[in-house]
């Protein structure tokens, strides 16, 4: 193991660079209130003092019994965090405020149509709706300690709820995105074995009413086909009182949460006093084959990372109002609107519908409204934002300490609009990179104790060590600006304990590439590769090249080009199918994807269309290809591998660059004129 030293940015390095590149600072009055005011977190959390540093971050919360050891290693990479702990989620994001904040709002959901009123739930009643659903679960439902229960709810209270009723009774929940399809959670559900759905009736989202129900009867269907039976869907009424969807009930299946907790009222659970390494939640992600990977997260080392880093990096104290834009579907919403801010007390905000909907100063309304001082959200979004109204936040009276932007790069002109028109010019903003195996921050700005670089996320987190490899396995040199993949070279509590169900799978994944010795107990021979491209630049900061692997990030989301490519080849008449990201000005990336058919079939716009609709079928509308190509034949290496390289550089109109370890090179004109036609 190399030797660190203390991973802050020195007063020195910044003069030097501040003279070439772009820097921003923190106002006085920011860093004044901040959590983080000095540099000690880095001493903190230096090398000498690990795995023992990480204890700060469990210290922020309550638990039953104190843990034996930091950080167990006899199972490698399976690392254990505070193991011997015991402690409940649900009883840390609400109980334990009761005390102090009992009247104080936990949510305030912001519903569409406008309006509509904000409903605030204060803690006391979070606590109430917790603990009868948690009894309606366990009574009605059957579920008990370490059951999977699937979850495909939108943006509504009900979710957070249902997460945490799940948390208080040691149900490992599983959150399927409102928008991906019924396919998508019967495939997912089968994974995890869980027999119960819990979903909800209809919602609004850009001004339709949207039949989410029918979504449950088509999941049951085809888990049945494979073999997997959900017995009981659960759905919540939106508008409670009335069934919004135009799809009917089924009998002896289908229940009405709303009808059913009439039978619960006043029913209190005491909390599952869970072991640290109990799982809390599985999140299900795409990786480089075609099937998702369930990634489990536990409860102890994920509750205090998520904790400790909203503590630091985003500032949340309980007085601040708190907005993540994000669905909580997605791993930012289960660690930045739910468990992280909820554990320190904030006020959350969840709000339901599109940004820019119904016109662009809908966002500005709402931080004006209720006051919001922190506001979190993705480079999609901000692009989105600028170009429906770039001179609305001017119009509205609201004012941010802090912004966020995560889930993809974001370019420096964007940048600098967030800055200066939405921030204000007073808002500090933090450019936080992680995944969603990695539970929570791994790279970002201390917004008190760094400048903002654009375009860059920043140093290291405190205890977070990036190591960057070249493809032959050697360490790139500190801060060379040299581009290589960027692996972490500790463990850290909020990394996902494994792949549910598959061990194998998860050491594959992340570890095989880089680790030094199988056998070795000594976490110093397992960095994680992130399987992201980055540099450090003389500063130390970090900037994010993005994916190294077959991964295409479509508006800040995850998506396998593997998983795009099957649904395509769901259609009979294709023979075979290959994805490429091309650039978007509002998604950063979109997939196109390229087909040949079979022999015989002719290319038809109605096949073109129905190879498109396949894809929305089997993954969700997030996943819909800007354009679908029909091409004679694929450029295939000599192994037959196809080559996307080549794919991407013709659907951007450049050069394809070096056609000679083709098997067929002929092949690039004929489908240059093909893409000339789309
Ligand atoms: C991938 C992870 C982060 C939670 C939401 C997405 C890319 C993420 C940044 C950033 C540049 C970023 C990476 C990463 N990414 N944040 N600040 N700058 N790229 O989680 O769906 O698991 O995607 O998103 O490529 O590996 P995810």
């Amino acid at each position: 193991m190399r030797t660190q030293k203390e991973r802050g940015v020195s007063e020195a390095e910044i003069a030097v660079h501040w003279q070439e590149e772009e820097y921003y600072h923190p106002s006085e009055s920011f860093i004044r209130q901040a959590n983080e005011k000095d540099r000690s977190i880095y001493r903190r959390f230096e090398m000498a003092r690990f795995p023992g540093c990480f204890a700060e971050y469990a210290e922020l919360l309550d638990w039953y019994r104190h843990w034996d050891r930091v950080l167990d290693t006899s199972d490698p990479p399976f690392w254990r965090w505070f193991a011997g702990g015991k402690l409940n989620v649900s009883h840390n994001c609400v109980d334990r405020h009761l005390a102090d904040h009992r009247n104080k709002a936990a949510l305030h959901f912001v519903p569409e149509p406008e309006d509509e009123p904000i409903q605030h739930v204060t803690f006391q009643e979070l606590y109430v709706k917790v603990n009868e659903f948690a009894a309606l679960l366990r009574d009605f439902a059957g579920l008990k300690r370490g059951d999977r229960v699937t979850l495909h709810m939108p943006m509504i209270p009900e979710l957070p709820i249902v997460m945490l009723a799940c948390a208080r009774l040691g149900v490992i929940h599983s959150q399927v995105f409102s928008g991906y399809s019924a396919k998508s959670v019967a495939d997912r559900a089968a994974d995890a074995e869980s027999n119960v759905l819990i979903t909800a009736d209809a919602y609004y989202r850009g001004g339709k009413l949207l039949d989410h129900k029918a979504h449950a009867d088509t999941a049951v269907a085809l888990a049945e086909k494979a073999g997997f039976k959900i017995d009981k869907v659960l759905i919540w009424q939106r508008h409670p009182g009335r069934y919004s969807s135009p799809t009917p009930l089924v009998e002896g299946r289908d229940f009405l949460v709303n009808e059913l907790l009439k039978d619960f009222r006043g029913q209190r659970i005491a909390p599952e006093e869970m072991n640290a390494d109990d799982p809390l939640f599985l999140m299900y992600t795409s990786g480089t084959t075609g099937q998702p990977k369930g990634c489990q997260h536990s409860t102890g080392g994920y509750l205090s990372y998520v904790a400790g880093t909203a503590r630091s990096v985003l500032d949340i104290h309980p007085g601040d109002v708190y907005w993540c834009m994000a669905d909580i579907g997605w791993i930012t919403g289960h660690s930045y609107i739910v468990y992280g801010p909820l554990a320190l007390g904030a006020s959350v905000v969840v709000y339901e519908g599109l940004p820019a909907w119904p016109d662009a100063g809908r966002p500005w309304r709402i931080a004006r409204d209720l006051g919001v001082n922190i506001f979190h959200t993705s480079p999609t979004a901000i692009r989105g934002l600028r170009r429906a109204g770039p001179d609305e936040p001017e119009k509205y009276d609201y004012h941010f300490k802090l912004m966020t932007t995560v889930g993809e790069a974001i370019e420096p002109e964007v940048w600098r609009w967030y800055y200066h028109v939405v921030g204000k010019d007073e808002a500090a903003i933090v450019d936080t990179w992680w995944q969603t195996e990695t539970g929570g921050f791994l790279t970002s700005t201390m917004p008190a104790l760094h400048p903002m670089k654009p375009g860059s996320t920043g140093p290291a987190m405190p205890g977070i060590y990036p190591v960057i490899y070249d493809d032959e396995g050697y360490v790139i040199p500190e801060r060379s600006g040299r581009a290589g993949n960027i692996c972490i070279a500790n463990p850290w509590p909020g990394r996902m304990q494994t792949i549910w169900k598959n061990r194998e799978r998860f050491v594959e994944a992340y570890y095989k590439r880089y680790c030094r010795n199988r056998e070795s107990t000594d976490w110093r021979d397992w960095p994680y590769m992130t399987g992201d491209g980055a540099t450090q630049e003389s500063d130390g900061y970090y900037r994010i090249l993005g994916r190294i692997d077959d991964i295409i990030n479509v508006a800040g989301h995850r998506l396998g080009s593997k998983e795009i490519e099957s649904a395509a080849l769901t259609v009979a008449e294709a023979a075979e199918a290959a994805v490429v990201p091309v650039p978007d000005e509002i998604k950063g990336r979109v997939p196109e994807i390229y087909v040949s058919l079979k022999p015989g079939v002719e290319p038809t716009d109605e096949l073109r269309r129905r190879l498109s609709d396949a894809v929305v079928s089997e993954i969700g509308a997030i996943a819909r290809p800007r354009s679908v190509v029909i091409v004679p034949d694929m450029p295939k290496t000599r192994s037959g591998k196809i080559m996307r390289r080549i794919l991407l550089a013709l659907s951007c109109g450049e050069q394809v660059g070096d056609t000679t370890t083709l098997a067929n090179p002929e092949i690039v004109e004929e489908i240059r004129k093909v893409v000339g036609r789309t």
